[in-house]
């Protein structure tokens, strides 16, 4: 019996030096100290032993458990140890290759130019307004006191929605005045409203059918044209920087009185006259004026009481002139090529 335990005990050992995983670990487990395992098989017949010999194979068994048991464990640990070293080499990764670069791509220059105006009137109190595209001619053109017979409104230049050309699509900004006006009810009001504009224009290096702009408008007791100036030199000092020079020329739109454009020495030549600004030595940035008193009355604003000023921004001639782009199309053509410059 003694014999019989040794070899049970040389020939576990040696197995388990073998043991190549969990599973092969389990299988000997139960090969040598399971309930039908080579050990128990043993511990069977020590009925047969007498009362001296017992205690002494008795002892002499659980020596052998246990050293099959200690073994055991050793093992799985150095399995355990062995499967995750191969995970680590497996799974190295070299951290100094160089990654690939990821593209990132940037705002479009437009919505740049029209970020940094906003920036700019946002500093000044003004809140931001959007409005729709299809617009009525009530607003377009109406309460923005332009006459039925006025030519802004004829079939060959705004683009009509319905036949009875009661809806269109918006021809300007400046409906969002009186949108405005309607929605604060209240002055004081300071507002910023860009969006597109649509016009029957063939398509050429200075026009598009669709293009953008951005209304202003502020209303408030004792507002006068200089609070006008102050506002639109702030704007084009901080766009085409501290040195620009303006000029404001009389001009008319049918809802603003006084009217003006706007425009900014040429930073090119200075005045002299170039290619850039046509000879003309200035460069027309945007349509101004004090709000009509016809247009506050049309919204409930009593005239007597408040005054106001409004002025619309082509965004593109001003994205064009910032960002030195010299042909409207390149705008909305999407190539990569012309976009990743800016
Ligand atoms: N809406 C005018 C245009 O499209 C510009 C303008 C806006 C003029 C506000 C005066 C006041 O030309």
């Amino acid at each position: 019996m003694k014999e019989q335990l040794e070899k049970i005990r040389q020939e576990a050992l040696d197995a388990l030096d073998h043991a190549g995983d969990a599973a092969e670990l389990d299988a000997l487990r139960v090969r040598f100290l399971g309930k039908k395992g080579e050990l128990t098989g043993v511990l069977k017949m020590m009925g047969k032993l007498s009362a001296e010999e017992r205690p002494v194979m008795g002892q002499a068994a659980n020596n052998v458990r246990a050293a099959i048991e200690e073994k055991l464990e050793q093992t799985r640990l150095a399995l355990k140890e062995k499967a995750l070293q191969a995970r680590l080499a497996a799974e190295t990764i070299d951290v100094t290759i160089p990654g690939e670069p990821v593209k990132l791509g940037h705002r479009h220059p437009m919505n740049k130019a029209l970020d940094e105006a906003k920036e700019i009137f946002i500093s000044m109190g003004f809140q931001i307004l959007e409005g729709p595209e299809v617009e009525l001619a009530d607003y377009n053109f109406t309460r923005l006191n332009i006459a039925e017979n006025h030519p802004s409104r004829d079939r060959s230049d705004t683009f009509y929605i319905t036949d009875d050309e009661s809806v269109l699509l918006r021809t300007q900004t400046s409906p969002m005045q009186i949108r405005a006006m309607e929605q604060i009810k209240q002055p004081p009001i300071r507002v910023l409203a860009p969006g597109r504009v649509y016009r029957k224009d063939e398509v050429d290096a200075t026009h598009s059918p669709m293009f953008h702009q951005i209304e202003g408008l502020v209303v408030d007791k004792g507002i006068t044209m200089a609070d006008l100036k102050g506002t639109l030199e702030v704007l084009i000092k901080a766009m085409y920087g501290q040195e620009s020079v303006v000029r404001f020329r009389p001009h008319h739109f049918p809802f603003t009185e006084p009217s003006c454009e706007v425009d900014v020495q040429c930073f090119n030549c200075k005045g002299a006259g170039c290619p850039m600004c046509k000879g003309e030595g200035w460069i027309e940035l945007l349509g101004a004026g004090m709000v009509h008193p016809d247009v506050l009355a049309n919204c409930g604003i009593d005239p007597d009481i408040y005054s106001g000023f409004a002025f619309g921004i082509g965004l593109e001639r001003m994205a064009m002139r910032r960002f030195k782009i010299n042909d409207l199309r390149m705008i909305f053509e999407n190539d990569i090529r012309f976009l990743s410059q800016f």
